[in-house]
């Protein structure tokens, strides 16, 4: 446990803006990511997939690509051997898959692994893998929730209930004096990584070291511990650098449990690369999300029910609940609440987490229903959410620890010139364009999911060096960076002074970089490791025979690596005087932060903000344009306003893809996803981003943690593109509640009247 009295955070280096610390690293070409590494005598797999959605391998021939020059082995379902029972949980270890890679003859998604290829080259693997020959039997399968012939309904995700009510949602949806029904459809989305996924594994003297593109070194040494019957001091999992992941890289995949097999019975180093279709096919996706909201309220705007009813997709084989009620359920203030949830079983990979999973879907369902009810009663949509601001999750009774929401709305509202806009729908132009401002609530839960840093101040020849470590990986998000600026903040060193060492699972425990929950996690971890090693140097300052002997701890200041009088800068010592004088090497400090998911006892944890936006519509082409966005966050105390804001801009962009471009398009007749690459796949790039106004409410919420600050990473998307959706509205009086607002669905859309009010006596 961390101690709250402790940390007292003067801002001398927190708070203030930094370049990250590895950035040179990065833009040099020297950061190495997992693929990039060659090691001595090491052999290439390629993987090959299932052509068909379901059915069965009737016979694999092997023959002629294992003649082929190069290849060393071939693994199929056939020689895989026998593999032990790893855990599948958030905090100890999550597997892709239940049904693990090449484990018998079924087939449950088109692009499953069949086959792995290794070879002394990749061009020999990839030439010989496409020569496997494998014979199916096909049987019925399911693409889409419309064509899924197998349903039920989950129980939990993450220990929260799905099916929940309070109050009586029912008569109060009956007595309401105005109401909404409407249902939304978000598609299915990939996370789309940059840096594909990829693992070299190695086996020597026992030991499994993999070097992975991986969220979460500790999780796959538990994993592949499991599976390799091996006590996990046995595996070590290096992750230094990501280039990117968004929940895909949160779970051992079965590219690398494969990567291992191979290592292992070979006695070789081998390297597995997915390509961008494999990365597209196999590795986890958003689940495509069926909303139905009836909202009942007051003639005031106050809420007086909601019912939310989701309707999921999940594998063949396995349960990932894309959780959309966990937000509807504490967002607004509403005596009577039902969430529901369905899950249809399709055949694909198995869905999994993205970037805010259950909050992002939910959050566009949810503020566009908003935005709906807004419209019905006349009411400005800040307005009404202003008249619905909940103080505490209405699920659980628990106040919020630290809620800035109206603040992020008057702000926001500032920042964007709200109040200039017209709000009669299809009202305001540019020349020939339509012109549109939406906004939506951003929400995203506190959670910490634990860490322990060790720290080591040690005597070099030139000064001093401060080692920090801790087994977390940085995802491309700036952990490097927080972590040096918290014991920068504690010991008053420069940051070339400062090693941040991550991503490696040998070092101390580091949770997952997930649930934007590692910055919150490990800044605490470092303030307490450092200040311990502080309070090393304050005892060998002031004790007798030391350089400040019988002067009190409180008297002392730290800057620039010396310790010195508050009241007399000129008495002090350096830290490697210090070190030599009491004929010390090095301090060490150790720190630790308890997870938290979201409440403890007294208080809920949720971060918040406001998202808007401004678009332009083509009035004859039904082009979307975005104009412009702003963003306000409210997150608790904000450590690197630098890489905080790149956080967000990279949020709201995901959130703007998700609005008008992003879906992974499922064909029944194909039995498989036909837009498996970036070519059809559509993210935004430069030119369909506009300027975006990204602020900080920064109010510390010590409540949650000693530092004040709660994760950051996901709160940009949920909101986004709601906010987008309301301008698209605005604009052109049409309601898409589809996604993504395409050109064609503009086209078709009957225009003005979305809005269903419906008047109760
Ligand atoms: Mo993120 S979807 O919690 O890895």
């Amino acid at each position: 446990m961390t101690d709250i009295t402790t940390m007292k955070v003067n801002g001398t280096a927190i708070g203030k803006p930094a370049s990250r610390v590895d950035g040179r690293l990065k833009v040099t070409g020297e950061a190495r990511y997992a693929a990039e590494e060659s090691l001595p005598g090491m052999a290439h797999g390629v993987l090959t997939g299932s052509p068909i959605a379901h059915g069965r391998i009737v016979r694999i021939d092997t023959s002629g690509a294992l003649k082929l020059p190069g290849v060393l082995a071939i693994y199929t379902h056939e020689n895989r051997g026998r593999l032990g029972e790893p855990p599948n949980d958030l905090m100890k270890g999550l597997i892709a898959e239940s049904r693990l890679p090449l484990e018998d003859d079924e087939i449950h998604y088109a692009g499953q692994y069949v086959a792995m290829v290794v070879a002394e080259t990749f061009e020999q693997a990839r030439d010989a893998a496409a020569r496997v020959k494998v014979h199916y039997e096909r049987e019925e399968h399911a693409m889409t929730i419309e064509d899924a012939t197998e349903s039920y309904e989950p129980k939990q995700f993450m220990a929260e209930e799905l099916q929940l009510a309070r109050g009586d949602v029912a008569e109060a949806l009956a007595k309401a004096a105005v109401s909404i029904d409407a249902t939304y459809d978000t598609p299915c989305e990939h996370p789309n990584a940059m840096e594909p996924h990829a693992s070299i594994a190695h086996w020597q003297d026992g030991t499994l070291t993999v070097r992975n593109a991986t969220q979460f070194a500790y999780g796959d040494r538990t994993v592949l511990a499991g599976l390799f019957d091996l006590p996990p001091e046995k595996v070590r999992i290096l992750a230094p650098f990501l280039g990117g992941m968004f929940g895909s890289k949160a779970a051992t995949g079965g590219h690398t449990i494969l990567a291992a097999v191979a290592a292992r019975e070979l006695q070789r180093p081998v390297k597995v690369i997915l390509t961008r279709e494999q990365v597209m096919t196999t590795v986890g996706y958003r689940s495509r999300t069926i909303q139905r909201f009836e909202l009942g309220a007051k003639e005031n705007g106050e809420l007086t029910a909601m019912r939310h009813t989701t309707i999921s997709q999940t594998s063949a084989r396995d349960e990932f609940v894309e959780p959309c009620n966990i937000t509807s359920r504490l967002l607004y203030k509403v005596p009577n609440y039902q969430g529901r949830h369905e899950l249809r079983r399709v055949h694909t990979m198995l869905p999994s987490w993205m970037r805010g999973p259950g909050e992002t879907p939910c959050q566009f369902a949810q503020e566009s229903a908003m935005d709906e009810l807004a419209v019905a009663l006349k009411l400005d949509p800040i307005e009404l959410r202003r008249r619905n601001d909940a103080e505490q999750n209405g699920h659980t009774g628990k106040p919020f620890s630290s809620k800035h929401l109206i603040e992020c709305y008057d702000r926001g509202a500032e920042r964007f010139g709200w109040y200039g806009r017209n709000p009669e729908p299809a009202s305001m132009r540019e020349g020939r364009l339509l012109l549109g401002m939406g906004m939506a609530t951003a929400t995203y839960p506190g959670y910490l999911m634990g860490a322990s840093v060790s720290a080591r101040l040690e005597r070099t020849a030139d000064g001093v060096r401060l080692l920090v470590r801790t087994a977390a990986s940085d995802v491309g998000t700036g952990l490097y960076t927080v972590a040096a600026m918290t014991a920068a903040e504690v010991l008053a060193l420069p940051f070339d002074r400062i090693n941040v060492e991550l991503g490696d699972s040998n070092l101390p425990f580091g949770a997952v970089a997930g649930g934007s929950n590692l910055t919150a996690s490990v800044t605490p971890a470092v303030y307490q490791a450092c200040a311990a090693i502080r309070s090393q140097l304050c005892v060998l300052a002031v004790s007798k025979g030391g350089p400040l002997a019988g002067e009190g701890g409180d008297c002392l200041d730290y800057a620039e690596g010396h310790v010195f009088l508050k009241d007399n800068p000129t008495r002090g010592v350096s830290y490697a005087e210090l070190l030599d004088l009491a004929k010390r090497e090095a301090l060490d400090g150790q720190g630790h932060t308890d997870p938290v998911f979201g409440q403890n006892d007294r208080w809920a944890f949720q971060s918040f903000g406001a998202i808007f936006a401004e678009v332009t519509v083509d009035p004859t082409l039904h082009l979307v344009r975005l104009r412009r966005m702003t963003g306000v966050f409210d997150a608790g105390r904000i450590i690197n306003p630098k890489t905080a804001r790149s956080q967000m801009l990279g949020g709201m962009i995901f959130g703007a893809g998700m609005a008008l471009l992003e879906e992974m398009v499922p064909d029944q007749a194909a039995g498989r996803f036909i837009n498996a690459d970036l070519g059809d796949y559509l993210v935004p790039v430069n030119a369909d981003i506009p300027d975006i106004d990204v602020s900080f409410i920064n109010e510390p919420d010590l409540e949650f943690n000693p530092i004040g600050c709660r994760g950051l990473g996901e709160l940009g998307n949920p909101g986004t593109a709601s906010a987008i959706a309301n301008a698209v509205y605005h604009a052109t009086g049409k309601r898409i509640r589809a996604l993504p607002i395409s050109p064609e669905k503009l086209m078709s859309a009957a225009s003005a009247g979305g809005a269903q009010r419906e008047e109760k006596n």
